[in-house]
């Protein structure tokens, strides 16, 4: 077992958590909410959000894979909506664990927006700012992170470690 240096503590993602759930649950007062959680990263957020938001709303999964060729830095992103529910003329809250590049989250809402919702808001844990590729931003965010790997809360190190309870860096 590899050691794992804390970056962000349980104590800290559950007062962060809390406040998101929060502002999420004051901007959407009085619409259509429908959570849609990106497989699998987002699992752990999802989980812990919906159960804050006291708003009545709905809960969809969709899966998103990048098939990676030779070159690391641009992959096809596969997008299953075989879990999607019906969002035409709902109100979308886009979540993922992590915004990095931007790119997976911004191919996403793309491809939503052809179901023709009442609008797409996207909402991760960590965004890292410095790595941005495209022109969005998320719309919520709890912690801006440095160019590090990391794992914990969801996110995962060749599929392992998404159990952890707080965000760690792989020590070598
Ligand atoms: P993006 O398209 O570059 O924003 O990448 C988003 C996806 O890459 C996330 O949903 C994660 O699955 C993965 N990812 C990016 N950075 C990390 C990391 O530091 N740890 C684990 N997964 C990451
Ligand atoms: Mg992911």
């Amino acid at each position: 077992m590899n050691n794992i240096r804390t970056l962000i503590s349980e104590k800290e993602i559950a007062t962060a958590v809390a406040d998101l759930s929060e502002r999420v649950a004051a901007d959407f007062v009085d619409s259509q909410l429908t959570i849609l959680g990106v497989l699998t990263g987002s699992i752990v957020l999802v989980t812990d959000m919906m159960r804050q938001i006291e708003l009545p709303h709905q809960l969809g999964m969709i899966q998103a894979s990048s098939y990676r060729g030779k070159t690391t830095t641009s992959g096809e992103l596969r997008i299953n909506i075989d879990f999607l529910p019906e969002i035409r003329g709902r109100d979308v809250l886009l979540v993922d664990d992590i915004f990095d590049t931007g790119k997976t989250i911004t191919k996403i809402k793309e491809q939503l927006e052809l179901f023709e919702p009442k609008q797409i808001r996207t909402a991760v844990l960590l965004w890292k700012k410095s790595r941005s590729e495209v022109e969005a931003t998320p719309d919520y965010y709890c912690f801006d992170i440095p160019d590090e790997f990391v794992v914990g809360y969801g996110l995962d190190y060749n599929g392992e470690y998404r159990n952890l309870p707080y965000i760690g860096v792989i020590e070598e």
